[in-house]
């Protein structure tokens, strides 16, 4: 059995978490899920930084003891374990005696190998990163992060980092995944290439920290301190522990703190004598709405906020779904929003409450027998299944998180449309019975492979679904999708509320719906059970399926040419929401984009976001006719943007 080990930074607790530290957090459970349902032995470590300059200030600021104020804020950092639904096996606080015997350890392996001496440091200094800095860093009197820098003169003891840059630069060479993405690798390159000075490594102008040993008055640098949880968590060398799981398979940080990983932790860890990490991946920064976010702002977004009202598998789903890991991203609560709607709700959550209501009805809830492996029919799901498969295992591997869901949701595409084409309501009309059963079993089985391969992502929808369709444990595996055909014949099959409600969004106050329009339309009648939506014949459909259908008034703010096909033009329209969506149609045979600003349109508020040759289209406008007689449905331009047509 291989094993995988996979950190988080262990968070500074000078104040609560907020969505970036949700982020690197989500990131590794999903991967140690992963990695549990491959079968690895596998170990999943976070734990919070509580010593340094940083938490003695904000502790003095507050008018607590450093070790009150560690207390305080280690607590939110814990409870993000059952909100986020993380499946760590451990925290590591730097507090715990367990730690900083390690890290006294691991500083007298340093003193030993020579790398140890005392002196004198002059220079720059930033208590918000906890790191010093070269004159030639310094922008405008700060830091690069924008922290600000003091000039401090102490005796300190130095690290001979020095010495290991050329040990490091042949390190790079042989472990070209060292670093990932590989443009941060070059940027630490680039960084020990210029050359490296010795590093301060102890403190003296304050005492909340480790002590070094022997030696009155200096406490350990905190990177060094904090970096040391990594083994220190593992009971250090010696370990059982340790021994299962050093080296780590891979430390996921943010790219703040590349510098310390890629480069001073290495340094130490040469020094005492102990092997590397496998990788050190470092992912992109989020933005909130566009914005920077900073305490002086106030647009933080808080974690147990957002899993409170949107969900904690929605929440860890879109931060993994809406930008590649690696890339910097941006969260705003109408693009969360619309992938609930779309993917989670619409895309995945119909194909369940469908096919599992076929089965349902159709079959009292049985599986049924698979019929035959080869049926032409199926070859196009069965070919998405494979090539699923594939991306998702090349995608996992690379941490390409935003991938491996890319790849999942296209077989959800490609099972709806089976659904569609095979049409199962057809085949009850027609008493072809094998067909049906082939189609409803397959329609079973493609929702397990799915159960599976969501359930790093959605750690209780996924099992829940697993557990509708009596999916044994043997067939959660991810081996157990290598096939198709693991789920069994004859077990009984649960259809349940819908997987994924949706965010009904409340209008903004500024643009009311019209008096006329808010009255609810009638209900319609339950449809019977004997005619249940999904039978209906020749293209009808039921009510709710129209009523599922949100359209509303959109003004057209802006119009262009598409970028990269003729037939388009991509739309910018004001649909009574937050942000402007944009909109791709394909009316550029009929319209000129001057004459389309203005106009006021019907737009189709909740189809699943888009990409059209590389613009998202964020829903679709409604249009009469085609080519050059084609006409924008319009509505009178004094209905506010927003109001929803019925
Ligand atoms: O640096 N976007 O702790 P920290 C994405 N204690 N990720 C973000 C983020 C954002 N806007 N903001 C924070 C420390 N993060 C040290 C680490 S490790 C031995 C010591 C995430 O509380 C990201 O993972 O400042 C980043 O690296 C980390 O939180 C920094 O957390
Ligand atoms: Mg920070």
């Amino acid at each position: 059995m291989s094993s995988f080990y996979v950190t988080t930074p262990i968070y500074y607790v000078n104040d609560k978490p907020h969505i970036g530290h949700a982020y690197t957090s989500v990131a590794a459970d999903v991967l140690a899920r992963w990695h549990r349902a491959l079968g690895d032995d596998t170990w999943f470590l976070t734990g919070t930084d509580e010593h340094g300059l940083k938490i003695e200030q904000a502790a003095r600021k507050a008018g607590v003891t450093p070790q009150q104020h560690a207390d305080r804020f280690a607590e939110p950092f814990r409870a993000l374990t059952p909100a986020l639904l993380l499946s760590n096996d451990d925290t590591i606080r730097t507090t715990e005696a367990r730690h900083s015997q390690v890290v006294s350890a691991l500083w007298r392996k340093m003193v030993e190998a020579g790398d140890i001496y005392l002196g004198t440091y002059a220079g720059w200094y930033s208590v918000g990163d906890e790191a010093y800095f070269d004159e030639s860093e310094i922008v405008d009197g700060k830091a690069p992060s924008g922290h600000a820098v003091e000039w401090v003169e102490e005796h300190t003891y130095f690290f001979r980092l020095s010495k290991y840059g050329p040990l490091l630069l042949e390190y790079f060479e042989a472990h070209p995944d060292f670093v990932k993405p590989s443009s941060r690798f070059n940027e630490v390159k680039r960084f020990v290439e210029g050359g490296l000075k010795d590093l301060s490594l102890s403190r003296t102008t304050f005492n909340w920290g480790i002590p070094v040993p022997d030696a009155d008055g200096h406490v350990i640098y905190v990177w060094m301190d904090a970096l040391t949880n990594y083994v220190s968590a593992l009971g250090g060398p010696g370990a059982d522990k340790y021994d299962r799981f050093w080296p780590a398979s891979v430390h996921l940080i943010g790219k703040d703190i590349l510098r310390f990983h890629a480069v001073y932790w290495p340094a130490f860890l040469m020094s005492a004598g102990l092997p590397l990490p496998q990788q050190v991946f470092a992912h992109g920064w989020w933005t909130v709405e566009g914005q920077k976010m900073s305490k002086s702002l106030g647009n933080t977004i808080d974690p147990f906020d957002v899993v409170q009202r949107f969900g904690a598998e929605a929440f860890r789903y879109f931060l993994l779904r809406e930008v590649s890991f690696g890339s910097d991203g941006d969260f705003s609560e109408a693009g969360l929003i619309s992938r609930i709607n779309g993917e989670l709700a619409n895309d995945f959550g119909n194909l369940v409450n469908r096919s599992l209501g076929m089965l349902d009805r159709y079959r009292k809830g049985v599986v049924p027998a698979r019929g035959r492996a080869d049926a032409a029919e199926d070859g196009p799901l069965l070919q998405a299944f494979a090539e699923g498969r594939a991306e998702l295992l090349a995608a996992m591997d690379e941490l390409a998180f935003h991938k491996a869901l890319a790849a999942i949701w296209k077989l959800v595409g490609a099972a709806n449309k089976y659904v569609d084409v095979a049409a199962p309501w057809t085949l009850v009309k027609q008493g072809d019975d094998a067909r049906l059963d082939e189609v409803l079993y397959n329609l079973c089985e493609v929702q397990r492979v799915l159960g599976v391969w969501v359930s790093p992502f959605l750690p209780h929808k996924g099992p829940e679904l697993l557990d509708r369709l009596g999916a044994a444990d043997a067939q959660r595996t991810v081996a157990s999708t290598a096939e198709w055909g693991g789920l069994p014949s004859g077990g009984h099959a649960r259809k349940g509320d819908p997987l994924f409600p949706r965010i009904e969004v409340e209008k903004p106050a500024e643009a009311p719906a019209p008096k006329a329009k808010k009255e609810k339309a009638p209900k319609a009648p339950k449809a019977p059970k004997a005619a249940p939506k999904a039978e209906a014949a020749d293209g009808v459909i039921a009510y709710d399926d129209f009523a599922k259908l949100q359209l509303k008034v959109a003004r057209v703010l802006a119009a262009e040419k598409h970028p990269d096909a003729d037939r388009l033009l991509k739309l910018s329209v004001d649909a009574g929401e937050a942000e402007p969506r944009t909109v791709c149609a394909g009316i550029a045979g009929a319209y000129a984009p001057e004459d389309l600003v203005g106009q006021t349109v019907v737009l189709l508020a909740n189809l699943a976001p888009r990409k059209i040759r590389g613009v998202v289209s964020q829903g679709m406008l409604l249009a009469a006719g085609d080519g050059s007689d084609l006409k924008l449905a319009t509505v009178p331009g004094d209905l506010p943007p927003g109001t929803s047509i019925s």
